[in-house]
Order: C-alpha cells, then structure tokens, then sequence
C-alpha cells in the first residue's frame, strides 16, 4: 500500500480541519504534517501527496508557494484549499489553479476546495478598506464552514483521489 503524506498549511483551523478528515479517510501508510515541519529530503519516500492551504490574497500563501515549486518532479498528488470567497467563484478557482502550475512537474489527480470560517480580525481589517468593504461582506456567509457537508465531500475526494492513484 503506498506511502501518503498530508501536507498542509493553516493559520485559524479551516484546511487543519479539511486535512484532518482526508488523513482520517485514506488508508495505508500515511503520515499527517504542517507544512512548516517537513524536511524537503522528507518528500521523496511518499508516493502520493495531499497538500492543502487557505487561499491568502486571491493566491496561495508563500509557505506553500515554495513548498509546491519544490516538489520532486513526477510525484502522484491532489490539492485542496480553503477560502472565504463563495464556492466555485473566478476567486477561489484561481488560486487552486495558480498551485496546479507551481506544482507543474507533478502529476496532479485533482482538487478540491471548500468555504472557511474568515477570522475576526481579518473581517475587521478588510472592512476598513473601500476597495474590500464588500467583499469582507460577503465573506461573512463562510462563518459556518467548514460544515459537515464539506467535511463529508472532502472524504470522498479523498478516497476518490487513492483509487486513481492506484489505477493510475
Ligand atoms: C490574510 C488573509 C487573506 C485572505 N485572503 C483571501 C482571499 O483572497 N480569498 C478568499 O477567498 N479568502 C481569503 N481569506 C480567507 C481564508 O482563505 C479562509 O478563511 C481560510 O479558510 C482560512 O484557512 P485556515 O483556517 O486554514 O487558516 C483570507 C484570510 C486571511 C487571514
């Protein structure tokens, strides 16, 4: 059975959460980390990567940006993000999809992305500022995600994202 690793980068808890239930849902030989506290050298004996971050700034958190453009070239992996935006919007498409380039030397399975809770002090900032008044007004809506209705989606792409590793 391959060896995984979940990887992930999360700030208030939200992509902790995500990953979380991924490393719950997989089986085999799996390993669950931050980001932050894996060794590069580290990677090579995974077979299959699950790497996961809140989207920051339209884009992908720098951590995460460096993590990506080093990954050894021809590795099995799926991405997922957490963002404030709503889901499937231009905004919270284009940061999964900014990852997928970074990590063009890999062979990407799939994604998957879901709405979570902005924190406070965030809102708060954003809605100081005429160019983010609305937006963080909107943002307000992600307060209760991620539920368990995405909890449930993102053990499915899970599951979903091994078979293809298998079959692969
Ligand atoms: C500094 C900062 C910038 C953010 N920028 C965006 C953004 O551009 N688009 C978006 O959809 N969400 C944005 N968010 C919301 C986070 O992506 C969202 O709350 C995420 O679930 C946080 O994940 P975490 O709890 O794992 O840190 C931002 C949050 C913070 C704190």
């Amino acid at each position: 059975m391959a060896k995984i690793l979940v990887a992930y980068f999360s700030k208030t808890g939200n992509t902790k959460k995500i990953a979380e239930i991924i490393y719950k849902t997989i089986e085999g030989t799996k390993t669950l980390k931050p980001i932050n506290e894996i060794e590069n050298d580290d990677i090579s004996r995974f077979e299959l990567l699950y790497v996961g971050f809140p989207v920051y700034s339209h884009s992908v958190p720098y951590i995460v940006e460096t993590f990506l453009k080093n990954l050894p070239s021809g590795k099995k992996m799926a991405l997922f993000s957490t963002h404030g935006s709503l889901t499937g919007s231009r905004l919270s498409r284009e940061a999964l999809e900014y990852a997928t380039i970074l990590a063009v030397n890999t062979k990407i399975l799939g994604t998957f992305s879901c709405r979570g809770k902005v924190s406070l002090q965030a809102l708060e900032i954003l809605q100081k500022s005429p160019e983010h008044k609305a937006w963080s007004e909107m943002a307000v809506s992600a307060n209760t995600h991620p539920d368990e209705n995405d909890l449930e989606d993102a053990g499915a792409f899970a599951k979903w994202i091994q078979t293809l590793a298998i079959t692969d």
